[in-house]
């Protein structure tokens, strides 16, 4: 990356600035426009149903923003993620995820002082009460470990009754921590039970992703060391993961601590909408692209079915909704997911090679070139997590662990607005009209 930030314009709010909206009746409106620090403007719609009796209709959300936030800004135009308007690019390369953790959190870099603080109270609350274990024993011996991590981690408001006032803002600090401390565990051991080994005992004198690695990957008759290289992949990974806006799963815990809800519900709220296949599930899909081409051969026919329009094939892990350039994550993972495989001698297995090869001629394709379909972040994280030894089952979870911090901080966002309500979105009921009740005989 050079040295050099990118240019994104910068707006300021002028109070004079409004649009005007003429109704159907005639009647004319203003209405506020918010400016941004970065990205588009605002349209203040807040008083039109006060003002005019009619809702806004926007599906999806794809015109709306539910909120003011602080915490990242997407520019999908350039390329650009910034996480409180430092580059992800930076982070990724520099920062620890405890470090981003408290940035996320608290809005700034912490000091040497403040990070080993955070760092101490992240690392004291890593263990999970003992009786926590019986949660796992009641699921099916083969579980997949999203179904554990929904369940257990909403369980987790059941033992810790003392951290769930919301209106206490120590008790929501305490949570805050449990929480970031809390989900490597509950992570490795919802993949240890999916595979039926011991849950390993979380190591306090390694650091957040070394600690969850061992979790993971070691067993009670060896010894286990944590390769660096692995270690710094899942710091990455987890860094890249961290928060990406008002995705679904972050306006889910949103939406669901809006009515006070606990944190750990919030959480487990975040994990289920995470699970979804069109949320957590690309890299997955991806990885199953890659075994179904399964030799190099047949890349041309698999690109001949993606640019197919009457074929659903679709080239998984290439194009985003948002990033219309490079994933600025997808570029910093693709040198860690080469670290890895680099490291575990995998480089000239037939699936890792294939997707190098793939990722070569759909980058110089001209149908992807004029479409600007690049790999996305999802391309290289089944790789690498695959490399690794991770089962596809686990990916979601691990995206889930590493966004833990990104919902928490949003959470927290929200619970500190003052004017903070219920999120109640409205509706266009297009049902049935008015009729009366008939009795059963007479139906
Ligand atoms: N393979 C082949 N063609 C594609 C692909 C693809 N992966 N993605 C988009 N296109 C084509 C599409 O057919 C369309 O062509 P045309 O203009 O000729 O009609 C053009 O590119 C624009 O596509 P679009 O459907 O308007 O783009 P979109 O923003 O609606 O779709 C997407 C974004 C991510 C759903 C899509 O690129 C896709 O399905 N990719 C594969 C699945 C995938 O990797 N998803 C993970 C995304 S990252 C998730 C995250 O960040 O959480």
């Amino acid at each position: 990356m050079s040295n050099e930030l990118p240019s994104i314009p910068v707006h300021t709010s002028s109070p004079d600035e409004k649009a005007t909206l003429t109704m159907p009746n005639g009647q004319t409106i203003e209405l506020p426009v918010l400016a941004p620090t970065h990205g588009p403007k605002v349209l203040n719609v807040s008083a039109l149903y006060k003002q005019t009796g009619y809702f806004t209709y926007d599906p999806g959300f794809l015109s709306t923003a539910s909120c003011d936030s602080q915490i990242t800004f997407i520019d999908g135009e350039r390329g650009i993620l910034l996480h409180r308007g430092y580059p992800i690019e930076e982070l990724a390369a520099q920062a620890s995820y405890v470090e981003v953790a408290y940035l996320l959190l608290y809005g700034k870099l912490p000091n040497q002082t403040e990070l080993v603080e955070f760092g101490n109270q992240v690392t004291y609350h890593t263990m999970v009460h003992e009786q926590f274990k019986q949660f796992f024993q009641g699921y099916r011996r083969d579980a997949h470990p999203m179904a554990l991590m929904v369940g257990t981690v909403g369980a987790l408001s059941a033992f810790y009754h003392e951290s769930l006032d919301i209106n206490d803002a120590a008790a929501r600090e305490i949570a805050t921590h449990r929480i970031v401390a809390k989900m490597p565990t509950i992570c490795a051991m919802a993949y240890k039970y999916s595979i039926g080994h011991p849950f390993v005992y979380p190591r306090n004198d390694l650091d957040y992703a070394s600690n969850f690695l061992h979790m993971c990957f070691s067993v009670p008759a060896e010894e286990y060391k944590v390769s660096p290289t692995l270690a710094k992949a899942m710091n990455r990974f987890l860094i890249l993961h961290a928060d990406h806006e008002q995705n679904a799963s972050a306006a889910t815990v949103r939406i669901s601590g809006s009515s006070q809800a606990n944190p750990y519900a919030c959480i487990a709220a975040g994990c289920a909408s995470l699970w979804g296949p069109a949320h957590g599930g690309a890299n997955e899909a991806a990885l199953r692209m890659l075994f179904e081409i399964g030799t190099k051969d047949r890349i041309p026919e698999y690109l001949k079915r993606a640019k197919d329009k009457d074929d659903p094939f679709r080239l998984m892990g290439f194009g985003h909704r948002v990033y219309k350039n490079y994933d600025p994550r997808a570029r910093v993972l693709r040198e860690s997911c080469h670290e890895v495989l680099e490291e575990l001698g995998k480089n000239n297995e037939p699936i890792f090679a294939l997707a190098v090869e793939l990722e070569r001629i759909a980058l110089e394709d001209d149908y992807f070139q004029q479409r600007k379909l690049f790999p996305n972040v999802d391309f290289y994280s089944g790789i690498m997590l695959h490399a690794m030894g991770f089962p596809t089952s686990m990916f979601p979870a691990l995206f889930a662990l590493g966004r833990t911090v990104g919902w928490i901080s949003q959470w927290k966002e929200m619970i500190g607005e003052p004017n903070q309500r219920i999120a109640r979105p409205r509706q266009r009921y297009t049902g049935e009209q008015i009729r009366r009740y008939v009795p059963t005989n007479d139906r």
